[in-house]
């Protein structure tokens, strides 16, 4: 039985794992036992994805061998291109992305089990693919039907390059890369719960994906990076956000990219990639959107003893990338879909049907009315 408690199931262990851990006491999070600062210092993208999916980090011949094969996985099926050139121009980019991994689940579908992986790899390659060639065709010199390959083997390079059609700075490249590294992987957070349930009944790796993409979209998940930046750029200076946030604050309104169901001592992403936006803010210009976000995290502290998650300082670092606001989610997702893919695979090597009850709070069992009064009678 639930209590009010544990309402949004907080607090109540819904499985086991092996691939990252949160501590709740605050201060860490590591995936397969490496801590997340270790992975954010050293590691590429590719070498989290690698060993979120395999189990284990690559040495440098497999990492090397792994790039190449993301990279040879790029190419979008025609079919696929012209349903993402029939998405209308106002879509909101997670459907494209949640309707382009269905769309290649009829194309590609999962016929062996076995190929679970090699569907995951397919999946983190082709998204930067299925967005872009949609956001090109559609905004950039209407119907540019664009390449999907570039020679930059990481995924962070490719999709800026593809997004601004050149080759990017290195300093955005890394950001980018360490915010993938960052986003990869979260334990039991609700869209691997969504895609492990799916999971669960036996259904295909993409529909478990698509279960994912549409549970991320929210903005009390996934959604919160774009969100923050919708309230970051709605001030002029740190003095209207202070007035701003007061406000919001005694109006009883979320500022979006701050809390945690899990951390309760701060979220130890949020440091990594504040920094990455001070870095870029010092490099790019533009520092009034990171003072702007430095005073809103004050005010959230000594206010309610609040601190920001991974999603606050995301939105002003892909901002200073030149990442449109719409565009925020959709990266998490490219990331996120290591972790899902290994839940999948985690899943189904010892699975049992998620199916939890429920308190029944309804009427108690009555009688159908006679059919010989009608309804409006009684
Ligand atoms: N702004 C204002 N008040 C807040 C916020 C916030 N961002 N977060 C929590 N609170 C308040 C909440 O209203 C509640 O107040 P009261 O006790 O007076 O009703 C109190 O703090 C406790 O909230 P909680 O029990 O921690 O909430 P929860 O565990 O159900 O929700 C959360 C966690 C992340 C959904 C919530 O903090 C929130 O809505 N944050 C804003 C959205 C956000 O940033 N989401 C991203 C989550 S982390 C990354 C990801 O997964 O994408």
């Amino acid at each position: 039985m639930t209590t009010d408690n544990h309402k949004g199931l907080a607090g109540i262990v819904a499985g086991q794992t092996a691939i990252s851990t949160v501590e709740s006491s605050g201060s860490g999070l590591f995936y397969r036992g490496y801590a997340i600062k270790d992975l954010a210092e050293h590691a590429s993208f590719e070498e989290v994805a690698y060993l979120l999916i395999y189990g284990e980090l690559p040495n440098s011949k497999e990492l090397d061998d792994y790039k190449t094969k993301l990279q040879s996985l790029r190419a979008l099926p025609n079919a696929l291109k012209i349903v993402m050139e029939q998405l209308p121009a106002t879509t909101n980019p997670m459907d494209v992305l949640r309707t382009g991994c269905s769309v290649l689940g009829t194309l590609e579908p999962e016929t062996d089990r076995g190929l679970t992986e090699e569907i995951a790899n397919r999946l983190i390659a082709t998204l930067p693919s299925m967005l872009l060639y949609w956001f090109r065709f559609h905004f950039h010199q209407n119907g540019t039907r664009i390449e999907t390959q570039t020679d930059d083997n990481s995924i962070a390079g490719h999709f800026l390059h593809l997004l601004h059609g050149q080759a990017p700075h290195g300093l955005q490249q890394r950001a980018i890369d360490v915010s993938l590294i960052l986003y990869a992987e979260h334990e039991f957070n609700a869209s691997t719960f969504s895609a492990r349930i799916t999971t669960s009944t036996l259904s295909d790796i993409y529909s478990a994906i698509c279960s994912a993409i549409g549970t991320l979209r929210g903005p009390l998940h996934g959604g919160a990076n774009e969100s923050a930046m919708q309230l970051i750029s709605r001030f002029k200076d740190e003095a209207d956000a202070e007035r701003g946030i007061h406000e919001m604050l005694a109006n009883k309104e979320l500022i979006m990219g701050f809390g945690h169901r899990v951390y309760r001592n701060g979220d130890p992403r949020s440091a990594i990639i504040k920094a990455w936006s001070k870095k870029l803010a010092n490099h790019h210009g533009g520092e009034m959107l990171f003072n702007i976000s430095q005073r809103i995290e004050k005010i959230m502290f000594k206010e309610k003893k609040l601190f920001p998650n991974l999603d606050f300082y995301s939105a002003s670092a892909y901002h200073y990338c030149g990442i449109p606001d719409n565009f925020f989610t959709p990266l998490f997702v490219i990331s996120r879909t290591c972790g899902w893919s290994a839940h999948i695979i985690e899943q189904r090597r010892d699975n049992r049907l998620i199916r939890p009850s429920a308190d029944y709070t309804g009427p108690a069992p009555r009688p159908y009315p006679s059919p010989h009064k009608s309804r409006q009678q009684q």
